[in-house]
């Protein structure tokens, strides 16, 4: 078996209890026929078996993290609900929940006062914080790095932004020399700052960043829709360290609970260290609002409905495991960036990799050495076909020249780029994993 059985039985448990704070109301008799309850059920688990493993340690591709399964159960027993977080008119309970699971990642970043919400995921969080910086610096251009996630781009066109696509250096992170010539142009009103690049886990220097704002007036907004809740890990290295320790300094903040914070999907956040933020989002609804004259949650985020299921995942999950340092949350990431050294060092010393740089986080990036640029990216590619038919999943991303300078794979550039292989180990298990993780890699390569 590969999923946890064990922990279902609780979800009946837990239902019985909700139930009881509606018994005085009269009994309704459910309808459904539950055999054709089962045969449709038993049908999406047949379609769902075509899915990679996500859930497995043998998965490192892509950046997926299962749920942890207390989120998982609290998810479902809010839709026995289904709260609508809009406004407390439609979701009184879930809606206290998330402003005290926000209010926990804002104290996670420093802040002991702040503007935030839940949204659908790092897009409409990144969203939310571009437009709040564009209303505040009318007609100035966002500036985020050539590794930062390709919404910033897309975003800035939504929203009618000019968008300078800023240098990486050869660690992958915000050239801060090219983007000071951009700041002295006196063009730009927010620039982006990564922490956790999508494909390789570098971290933008933050602090060079913020030093900027002496000599130019700008907005900071940080992405660490992927690397936020690092901020916890005691095991960074000490630039690294420099750059988290500083977030608290930014304007706003975007971190994913459904990446590295063992959420289902559909859980973004977006945090203002300003309140009076709250400002931009003023409207009128008049068939909402009515129930209360306590904040409704709806009146400081963009979208509308949105899942009190949500805000009720993460706050059980935040009451199991608090955001400290030293906990079982913190070590569960500390886990995840061991296996990644382990990866990076066992590459290190085979001749056949060119591992690009030490992992910040807990993504590793590697080429595949050969004579030519070109053909370095059609053996990734074939080690990547290899190891899938092992079970073990990796993924792939390119990466530009100036990234895989310092490390030297191919004697000739034909191409700009490589194509090399990537691997989130996100999942705490990954540490005690490696080496089956190793020997299946092992395997693929001397096909
Ligand atoms: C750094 C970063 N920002 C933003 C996003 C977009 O987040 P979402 O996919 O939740 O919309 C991602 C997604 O991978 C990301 O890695």
């Amino acid at each position: 078996m590969t999923f946890d059985h064990k922990s279902f039985a609780l979800l009946s448990e837990a239902l019985q209890s909700l139930d009881q704070g509606f018994d005085h109301l009269p009994d309704i008799s459910t309808t459904h026929d539950i055999d054709k309850l089962r045969d449709a059920l038993l049908s999406a688990a047949e379609r769902m078996r075509d899915n990679y493993p996500y859930h497995h340690p043998l998965y490192i591709g892509q950046m997926l993290k299962p749920p942890h399964p207390v989120a998982r159960l609290a998810y479902a027993l809010a839709m026995w609900i289904n709260p609508n977080n809009h406004a407390l008119d439609g979701g009184r309970a879930s809606s206290a929940m998330e402003k005290e699971a926000v209010a926990q990642i804002a104290k996670m970043f420093g802040w002991e006062t702040h503007l935030g919400h839940l949204c659908g995921g790092g897009t409409i969080a990144n969203f939310e914080a571009l437009w709040v910086g564009r209303e505040l610096r009318p007609g100035k251009a966002i500036a985020a790095s050539a590794q930062a996630h390709y919404t910033h781009s897309r975003l800035s066109a939504v929203l009618g932004v000019p968008f300078r696509k800023i240098a990486v250096d050869a660690l992958g992170r915000m050239d801060i020399s090219v983007l000071e010539k951009e700041l002295a142009r006196g063009e730009i009103g927010t620039v982006v700052a990564t922490l956790g690049t999508t494909a390789a886990g570098t971290v933008d220097p933050l602090h060079e960043i913020l030093a900027l704002r002496k000599k130019y007036d700008f907005r900071v907004h940080v992405d660490a829709a992927y690397g936020g809740y690092f901020i916890l890990a005691d095991n960074l290295s000490a630039e690294t360290r420099q750059a988290f320790d500083q977030i608290g300094e930014a304007d706003s903040i975007v971190i994913d609970p459904h990446k590295h914070g063992l959420q289902p999907y559909g859980c973004g956040c977006v945090l203002f260290r300003d309140p009076s933020a709250g400002r931009f989002y003023q409207h009128n609804s008049p068939y909402t609002y009515f129930t209360s004259s306590e904040l409704h949650l709806g009146e400081i985020s963009l979208e509308c409905s949105r899942p009190g299921a949500s805000a009720v995942a993460l706050w059980t999950t935040l009451r199991m495991l608090p955001l400290e340092k030293g906990g079982e949350f913190a070590r569960g990431l500390e886990a995840g960036r061991e296996a990644a050294i382990m990866l990076y060092d066992a590459f290190k010393h085979d001749e056949r990799f060119a591992p690009l740089f030490p992992p910040e986080l807990d993504i590793v990036t590697w080429a595949v050495r050969a004579r030519m640029a070109s053909e370095s990216s059609a053996l990734a590619r074939k080690i990547f076909e290899a190891a899938a038919q092992r079970d073990l999943h990796l993924a792939l991303a390119s990466f530009p020249k100036i990234m895989l300078e310092s490390c030297a794979p191919v004697s000739h550039w034909d191409v700009e780029e490589i194509t090399c292989l990537r691997a989130c180990v996100m999942k705490p298990e990954h540490r005690e994993w490696m080496p089956k993780i190793l020997n299946r890699l092992r395997s693929a390569v001397e096909l």
